[in-house]
């Protein structure tokens, strides 16, 4: 918590104006809301009816059944995760990427059915997150909480009590050198090779916005790569379209 504060006053400051490059530059705020879904993911149950018969690891599906993935039991499966019932969003770090196994982090599902809204939640949560911490002070006032999992979507069992309080004042000791800006782990890399997997491709065009000159998305709504090698210059365009690719249809090579 302390750290995120700490990221929200060095990114913030006085100055109060969420934009879109602040919301990227709270990595730190990013990595807590992600290890919340992961422990927390608010659908808990992702259903497909089966169309047509399959085999999957010897065992015979039928058509006509329904298959059943949870989130809430894939992230806590220890042969995917460190310490798994441990809130730990640096497993989100740079470093370590537990999110990037595939399908192994699925709060928005995964596949061609992935959520088309996930990098918008994000932004949104964020936003509210940076709004209501710098602003207020909130504190556990009573049972720690616990999920109540009647509804379509899971949410705090009732009755769930907070207590909140303004805070004087909303400026809030920055530790020097925790801000981390996105994407930047300084390693000089001279060589790197991308792909696309364009079936996960949603064509949400963020790729295009980091890095114009290397991707494209063509009127099928799916991403082309028009620089598969491209120059030392472009390396971080392209690892923040990597990054921030709201279905993980981007792979790098990169040495
Ligand atoms: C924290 C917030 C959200 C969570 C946890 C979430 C979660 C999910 C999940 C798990 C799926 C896949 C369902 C499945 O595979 O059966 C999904 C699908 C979807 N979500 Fe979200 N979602 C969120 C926010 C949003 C937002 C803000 C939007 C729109 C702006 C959105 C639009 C969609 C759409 C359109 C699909 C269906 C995609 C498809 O079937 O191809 N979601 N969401
Ligand atoms: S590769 Fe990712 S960011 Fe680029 S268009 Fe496809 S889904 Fe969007």
């Amino acid at each position: 918590m302390k750290e995120v504060m700490a990221e929200l006053e060095a990114v913030y400051g006085e100055d109060d104006t969420v934009t879109y490059q602040s919301l990227r530059d709270i990595v730190k705020t990013e990595r807590a809301v992600k290890e919340t879904l992961r422990l927390h993911p608010p659908l808990f149950m992702l259903l497909r009816a089966v169309m047509q018969d399959f085999e999957y690891k010897g065992y015979h599906v039928p058509a006509g059944s329904r298959v059943v993935v949870t989130p809430y039991v894939a992230h806590r499966m220890r042969s995917q995760f460190r310490d798994p019932e441990r809130f730990d969003p640096d497993r989100f770090s740079p470093e370590r990427e537990e999110d990037k196994i595939p399908f192994a982090f699925i709060p928005f599902g995964g596949g061609r059915h992935k959520c088309m809204g996930s990098a918008f939640a994000y932004l949104q949560v964020k936003a509210i997150i940076a709004v209501l911490l710098r602003a207020y002070e909130f504190e556990l006032s009573g049972d720690p909480i616990a999920s109540d999992f009647h509804g379509l979507v899971v949410g705090p069992k009732q009755p769930c009590r907070i207590r909140y309080r303004r805070r004087r004042s909303k400026a809030v000791h920055a530790v020097p050198g925790t801000l981390e800006r996105a994407g930047t782990n300084g390693r000089p890399v001279a060589r790197m090779k991308i792909t696309v997997d364009t079936d996960l491709c949603q064509g949400h065009a963020v790729c295009t916005s980091e890095a114009p000159t290397v991707f494209e998305v063509g009127p099928d709504e799916r991403v082309r790569v028009l620089d598969a090698s491209p120059a030392e210059s472009l390396h971080e365009r392209v690892r923040l379209a990597r990054k921030h690719c709201p279905t993980g249809a981007i792979t790098l090579v990169e040495g």
